[in-house]
């Protein structure tokens, strides 16, 4: 289902990520540990979003790759704490036992928060952007990942087990928890880029669409979806007792959300073909239709 194009960055991104975090002389095993699950092999969609984008706005790669790597660790860290007994309390990750499983729990949120912290620095300290997009990014990318973006969706989603929300609830924890870091991706390349605001709001809109897709497909993996292939177990979400598009709308009425922001996607990458080349966005949006992982 992937391309050659998003094989290749995926790669390029491993190797990247691989070579991130160099080890520390404080006689501890953090570095392990944050190691451990930024090189578990994810499937990096994020930064390959952000690098598509950005080669679609005819923008220089070399310009991406530090905060594609940024955007990797934030998500890791919010997989490592998304995972802990506290939250959802899962064993399995990109197919491997979770952080806390094996370096314990102090350590997975130590390690959780290093790695954000990490994401940061390297973005402050990337040579190949001026100081005012490193200014932007920093801003984009702490809105994105704090308490009215990220974190702000785990706690509603926390906040909502057991409980019965709305439509309009559930989107907004969607957006905020999945969505934000999905239009991270999308608008750091705009920001790096920087092509007019008729195509910065198209690109925006495109990007709500995908988050949106990403999570209902997530809820709907949690239910059909194949452990060995995901890497992680099924029915968290009902051995939880979450509110996801499943439980509110079923498995016919999620299938058909995902099909509604999936429209609306293609129509966002139909007005921005008159002046770009939008194969890769477009094969995104199948890709987050159709995926199994
Ligand atoms: C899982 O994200 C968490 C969600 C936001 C749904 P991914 O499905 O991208 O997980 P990895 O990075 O491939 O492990
Ligand atoms: C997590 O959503 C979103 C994050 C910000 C980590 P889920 O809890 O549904 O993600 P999975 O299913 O554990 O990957
Ligand atoms: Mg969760
Ligand atoms: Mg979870
Ligand atoms: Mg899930």
């Amino acid at each position: 289902m992937m391309n050659q194009k998003m094989h290749n960055l995926t790669e390029e991104m491993n190797t990247l990520l691989a070579n991130s975090i160099p080890n520390s002389n404080l006689g501890t095993d953090l570095e392990e540990s944050m190691s451990y699950s930024l090189n578990a092999g994810g499937k990096r969609i994020r930064p390959v979003l952000l690098l598509l984008t950005l080669e679609m706005l005819e923008g220089d790669k070399s310009k991406g790759l530090a905060t594609a790597t940024a955007l990797e660790m934030i998500h890791t860290y919010s997989l490592i704490h998304d995972d802990l007994p506290a939250m959802d309390d899962d064993d399995y990750r990109r197919g491997k036992l979770t952080n806390h499983k094996v370096y314990g729990e102090w350590k997975a949120i130590l390690a959780g928060d290093a790695l954000l912290t990490k994401a940061f620095d390297l973005i402050a300290n990337d040579q190949s952007l001026n100081s005012d997009i490193k200014v932007r990014l920093l801003q984009r990318l702490s809105f994105a990942s704090g308490h009215l973006g990220m974190v702000g969706g785990q706690t509603l989603d926390m906040q909502s087990e057991s409980q019965q929300v709305n439509l309009t609830t559930l989107e907004q924890i969607h957006h905020a928890k999945t969505g934000a870091l999905l239009k991270f991706a999308v608008m750091a390349a705009v920001d790096i880029a920087q092509p007019n605001e008729n195509i910065a709001s198209l690109l925006e809109t495109y990007s709500e669409h995908l988050g949106l897709m990403f999570q209902i497909k997530d809820d709907l993996l949690d239910i059909y979806g194949d452990e060995q292939k995901l890497g992680k177990a099924v029915g968290s979400d009902i051995n939880n007792d979450k509110s996801t598009y499943v439980s509110l709308l079923g498995i016919e009425g999620a299938e058909e959300k995902l099909a509604q922001h999936k429209t609306e996607a293609y129509e966002c990458l139909k007005q921005l073909s008159s002046e770009y080349d939008t194969q890769y966005l477009d094969a995104i949006v199948k890709l987050f239709s159709e995926r199994e992982s």
